[in-house]
């Protein structure tokens, strides 16, 4: 595929548009369908608005920007999709509409085009079910906002052929983007790996070990986070992080590394779901008060060392699953979601021993499954290894 391949993007909503931004910036022409005139609409200003404002700070030039919106063509016809070499679809996350939606799309396109789901939480096997030939189907996995975020999981599903991998790698990687392989598990990489981020926070936050500001402190001071776990959560809205929480655990048949935690349930049913609404862990509203953070060293680097140990664990449980490469969870997590470092590099910075001490003590003090040390991480220590040795 070169940028001459013509690319569809199924849906206009946040992703969909965003990705149709890129593939119009790499040259690519572009049919961009969406059942919603309104959503067509909308996506089409909101377009035009960020790319005004690329003009306006000197980062693009009008010829630029009018060349890619000439590029991209809004469309309720799914006709127009006759032609497409390359579909990416991004619609609502309902297993029954996608199916629905590639049963249609593959009698329209060319009997070589490849298509890709961009799906967050449903398996690719499960959508591949739906296809006549699920060889020339895969997961391409971007992150919001999808022209920002370098990230995108590549996911094979069990019935992609080998080549159809390769060729949309090759594609992607064309757009300048960071492309990692994932294997077709929940989560994939960065949404199984970061869960102890928010899960672990609120596991300490519960305890009464500290409060939130105090974490998300010690998470940015000392562990160098852009954002704490729970301005995080905030920002991303604890519907949505909840339900991601919620579905990864039952899609590990209730593995209590993955528990989702009382506390952000109450926040979703009381309705304070973050930023968005003005309140969530952090007040936003005017005049609030602003909790301030207890500073202290000794506490800080006890809730780190905690997260981290737990993070590393999972990164660790990712490689040793075969879900990816010990290079790519890294490339992952520190440019899916802006970790300071990659986890399993970080790893062997601190010492593969000491991380193990840190997940053993938990284990012990606990007793419970959630803190079970990951085999890799105890047979790396074992054979006085490191991740990337
Ligand atoms: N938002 C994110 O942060 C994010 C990140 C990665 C992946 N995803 C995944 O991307 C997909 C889209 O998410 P989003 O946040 O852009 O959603 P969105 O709600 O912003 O947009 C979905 C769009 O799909 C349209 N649509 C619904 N049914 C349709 C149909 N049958 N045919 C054509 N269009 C239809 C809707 O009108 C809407 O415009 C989901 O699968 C989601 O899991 C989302």
């Amino acid at each position: 595929m070169t940028n001459k391949t013509r690319i569809g993007v199924l849906g206009a909503g946040t992703m969909g548009t965003g990705i149709a931004q890129i593939a119009a910036t790499y040259e690519h022409q572009v049919i961009l369908y969406d059942t919603n005139p309104n959503q067509l609409e909308n996506s089409e200003k909101g377009l035009k608005k960020i790319l005004n404002r690329q003009v306006e700070k000197e980062r693009m030039t009008r010829n630029e920007v009018n060349s890619i919106l000439q590029k991209i063509t809004f469309t309720g016809d799914i006709e127009k999709f006759t032609g497409c070499e390359f579909v990416i679809e991004a619609i609502v996350e309902d297993l029954a509409i996608k199916k629905e939606v590639f049963q249609r799309i593959e009698e329209l396109v060319p009997a070589d085009a490849l298509l890709a789901s961009n799906t967050s939480s449903l398996s690719i096997a499960s959508i591949s079910s739906a296809l006549k030939k699920p060889e020339r189907f895969l997961g391409v996995h971007f992150f919001n906002p999808a022209p920002l975020m370098k990230l995108v999981e590549i996911i094979p599903g069990i019935s992609t052929d080998p080549s159809v991998t390769e060729k949309t790698r090759n594609l992607i990687d064309s757009w300048e983007k960071v492309t990692v392989i994932a294997r077709d598990t929940p989560g994939f990489i960065v949404n199984r790996v970061a869960r102890p981020f928010y899960g672990e926070a609120l596991r300490i936050y519960e305890e009464g070990i500290a409060d939130h500001a105090t974490i998300d402190w010690a998470m940015k001071e000392l562990g160098g986070f852009k954002m704490g776990p729970f301005e995080l959560m905030d920002l991303i809205g604890h519907d949505v992080n909840y339900k991601v929480t919620e579905s990864v655990f039952k899609e590990f048949y209730y593995d209590p590394r993955f528990k989702p935690s009382f506390t952000q349930k109450r926040l979703v049913e009381a309705g304070r779901l973050g930023k968005k609404t003005g309140i969530g862990f952090y007040d936003y509203r005017e005049g609030a008060a602003k909790l301030e953070p207890v500073k202290d060293k000794e506490l800080g680097e006890k809730i780190l060392y905690r997260i981290l140990a737990m993070l590393i664990n999972e990164a660790a449980d990712a490689v040793f699953m075969n879900v990816a490469s010990v290079k790519d969870v890294d490339l992952a997590m520190t440019n899916g979601v802006n970790y300071p470092k990659g986890l399993l590099e970080w790893a062997d910075e601190l010492k593969p021993s000491r991380v193990l001490d840190w997940m053993s003590s938990l284990q012990v003090e606990y007793r419970e499954d959630r803190y079970r040390p990951n085999p890799l991480l105890k047979r790396k220590v074992r054979n006085g290894e490191t991740f990337y040795g």
